[in-house]
């Protein structure tokens, strides 16, 4: 059941009773407001209190920009739906409260975050809030310990891998961040004169032998519930509060995979700042907090262990964040930090700036033992 701007009304007032948000006979109004590529998201509001609204997420059984020849299980909803449960559970107030799940339909019903910005707009318009990364640290790092293996009885992990066995979307990761931008394929795409760095890289022995350790980790570490797309577009922000959304890749997998896909789009914020000292400065202090929160959140009885499982993630976070500034440039998927630069000189300087860092970041990663060196090596 498909549903659109004119039929989510009618969906909604079906499920009066379960839902129970709006008066039973209010005047509803609606509008799509997702601007996503997979899924279709729409506003409902009161007519008469506008500001009373909810969002209706709805995963087409394909995926939303390419039509129906191009499918896509929609149980991907179901992911994002049991995400949310667990995010609420271990970060209350992290993510959109859910007010009802329809695995029919694919179809879940949720807080509006209106007057919420995408934390990536922010950071492109260079304004770096220090309380975001201190949040979304807390946040990462609550979930992925209370969810951690190290922390539960094997009947617990197995439920955890169970409910979280994502495999399709997990494997749409793997081929997009570990795989293809690194081959010839038709859906690579990069800016004139960057040749010679790809080139070069495609020709790197010692780089292509981490890559596919690190996607090794990707497809086998089962380590705790890892968000799975956790960039600064899946980060909603506004005043000091900061919530994650759009969990439908979520799988129990290398926890490292958050921190890591945060911290490079950070890095590529950086990069994108380039000539502003300032924002740079303001940026890595951001993502040293990260780590400095993440620490503090992530709950482990026995010391050492806590500090030898620390330790594992951060390095699988470094390796994690390289390759995922490494596909923003030349993979399938770029970003708008870096599309919207004008100047064509500027954007391959930058460009090849980041493909340097990427690569140190992938094949480096054991030798940066703190946050600091981390951000030092900038
Ligand atoms: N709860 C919400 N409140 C307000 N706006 C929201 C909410 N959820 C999503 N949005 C808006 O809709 C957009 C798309 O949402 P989301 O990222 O979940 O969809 P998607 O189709 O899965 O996207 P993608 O193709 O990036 O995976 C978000 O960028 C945001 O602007
Ligand atoms: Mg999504």
């Amino acid at each position: 059941m498909e549903l659109n701007k004119e039929t989510i009304i009618q969906y909604l007032r079906e499920r009066q009773s379960e839902i129970s948000f709006f008066d039973p006979d209010a005047d509803l109004h609606s509008e799509e407001i997702g601007d996503g590529n997979l899924n279709f998201v729409y506003r409902v509001s009161d007519t008469a209190q506008p500001k009373r609204s909810l969002v209706l997420k709805q995963a087409p059984p394909y995926i939303k920009i390419l039509g129906p020849d191009y499918p896509l299980p929609s149980e991907r909803l179901t992911y994002e739906s049991r995400a949310l449960e667990v995010y609420n559970r271990f970060a209350s107030g992290a993510v959109p409260a859910q007010h009802y799940f329809d695995s029919d339909a694919a179809v879940i019903v949720m807080e509006d975050l209106r007057g919420y910005r995408l934390l990536r707009d922010d950071l492109i318009a260079g304004k770096v809030n220090q309380t975001v990364p201190d949040q979304i640290g807390r946040f990462m790092g609550c979930v992925h310990s209370q969810t951690h293996k190290n922390n539960l009885d094997s009947v617990s992990v197995d439920r955890y891998r169970e409910d979280f066995a994502n495999t399709v979307m997990q494997s749409i990761t793997a081929d997009y961040v570990f795989t293809l931008p690194f081959t010839e394929h038709e859906t690579n795409f990069y800016t004139d004169g960057l040749e010679p760095d790809v080139k070069q890289l495609k020709a790197d022995e010692a780089f292509f032998q981490q890559a596919q350790n690190l996607k090794k980790v990707f497809l086998t570490a089962q380590q705790g519930l890892t968000h799975g797309d956790l960039h600064t577009g899946s980060i909603m922000v506004k005043d000091n509060s900061a919530k994650v959304i759009d969990a439908e890749f979520a799988f129990y997998g290398p926890v490292g995979f958050d921190i890591g896909l945060y911290w490079a789009n950070y890095f590529l914020s950086y990069f994108s700042h380039t000539g502003n000292i300032a924002i740079q400065s303001e940026l890595k202090a951001a993502i040293a907090q990260t780590w400095d929160t993440y620490t503090t959140g992530f709950q482990m009885v026995n010391a050492s262990q806590k500090s030898r499982t620390l330790q594992q993630i951060f390095h699988e976070s470094i390796g994690f964040a390289g390759m995922e500034m490494l596909r923003r440039v030349i993979g399938a998927a770029h970003v708008r930090d870096i599309e919207s630069i004008v100047d064509k000189e500027k954007k391959l300087h930058i460009e090849t700036a980041i493909l340097k860092f990427g690569i140190f970041l992938v094949k480096e990663r054991h030798n940066i033992t703190t946050v600091y060196e981390l951000v030092e090596s900038l």
